[in-house]
């Protein structure tokens, strides 16, 4: 079906990495964490031990906050300040919220505004928080270390360089 004229399909933005091991979703992290400011919302999808954690130990460590990144047990969001000047990482883990108002109850949007905000089981709750996005999706197979990160940047703040976010060095 073509646009009329003058105006463009609202398009998400996707790019597909494969990521052999740990250590390599930890530097990918640290490669999204160049392209990323205050403002900014991860919303990570992913099996109990695809590397969703793993991979904003890597965004901890490209802001250069404060560790150590844990999947906490208790704690549902943390703050980790940054050593270096930059925005803070909030990182929430949504594992045990039951539907968006519970999100929602954590009052995040002044962090938020002013944060890297990386939410862990977000999918079908994050999306109330930003209208922009990063979705990461991680996926692997059996028996294997390799997982598939699928990264779909949603609104306007991705569109053109989710492409440059992985490349870029
Ligand atoms: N390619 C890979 N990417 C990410 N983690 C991997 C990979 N291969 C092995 N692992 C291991 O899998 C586990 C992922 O755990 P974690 O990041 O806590 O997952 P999640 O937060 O999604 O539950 C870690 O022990 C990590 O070392
Ligand atoms: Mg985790």
């Amino acid at each position: 079906m073509s646009e009329p004229e003058g105006r463009e399909a609202p398009m998400n933005a996707t790019v597909t990495v494969r990521v052999p091991g740990a250590e390599d979703m930890r530097e990918l992290g640290l490669r999204l964490a160049g392209g990323l400011r205050a403002g900014d919302l991860l919303v990570l999808t992913g099996d109990l031990g695809a590397g969703k954690t793993t991979l904003t130990q890597g965004v901890a460590e490209g802001l250069k906050v404060r560790g150590p990144i844990t999947s906490p047990t208790f704690v549902i969001a943390r703050v980790h300040p940054s050593l270096a000047g930059g925005p803070p990482l909030v990182h929430v883990d949504a594992y045990r919220l039951d539907g968006f108002a519970e999100l929602d109850d954590l009052d995040l949007d002044a962090e938020i505004a002013e944060s890297v905000t990386v939410v862990e089981w977000g999918r079908g709750l994050a999306e109330g928080l930003a209208d922009d996005r990063l979705e990461v999706v991680i996926s692997r197979a059996d028996d294997t270390e390799e997982r598939t990160v699928t990264i779909i940047g949603v609104g306007a703040r991705w569109a053109s360089v989710i492409g440059d976010l992985v490349d870029g060095s």
